[in-house]
């Protein structure tokens, strides 16, 4: 039988994947998650983001407990910045490619402010999720707001049909 005969017998489905996320007030956030939070703050304020003004701040925490922090690295080439999530991420798997990531939390502040939450693009959900994949273990993602804060318990959850091969 050839492919195309089998592609002939498959019903056509519609298919609706469920999302899972909690939102908290960000004062019910746990200890440990209140301090993932604040260090994404800290570096947000140091973000590089004089095109935009829209600082993002990251900060990943390994399974040591070591934070390591990133922020949006824009330059006057636009293409040739970097978000926020992937200056983290691309840093703690630079300096510490054994130590497993276990959450990552994302902030951005415009003129001095928190602002609410806010989704990582597309292009780091992809790295977020290969990021899981390396370490074979969920990824909690904080997408911290100012009031309000987002916890996703897995990379999946934000995006389910992600690219591999
Ligand atoms: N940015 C991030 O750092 N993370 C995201 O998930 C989305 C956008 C940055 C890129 C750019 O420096 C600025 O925010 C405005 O788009």
């Amino acid at each position: 039988m050839y492919i195309c005969d089998v592609v002939k017998m498959i019903q056509m489905e519609e298919v609706s994947i469920k999302l899972n996320f909690k939102r908290l007030m960000t004062s019910e956030l746990s200890r440990n998650d209140s301090i993932l939070r604040e260090a994404a703050i800290s570096a947000a304020n140091r973000a590089y983001a004089p095109y935009s003004h829209f600082n993002v701040g990251a900060a990943v925490l390994l399974n040591d407990g070591t934070v390591v922090e990133g922020n949006n690295q824009e330059n006057i080439a636009y293409p040739s910045g970097l978000c926020a999530e992937r200056v983290a991420l691309f840093s703690a798997g630079a300096t510490f490619p054994d130590k497993p990531v276990m959450a990552l939390a994302i902030v951005a502040i415009k003129n001095g402010v928190v602002q609410p939450s806010i989704a990582p693009c597309g292009g780091c959900r992809q790295v977020m999720i290969e990021t899981e994949q390396r370490y074979g273990q969920p990824m909690r993602i904080l997408l911290c707001g100012t009031d309000e804060t987002i916890l996703v318990a897995s990379t999946q959850d934000l995006l389910p049909l992600f690219f591999s091969f």
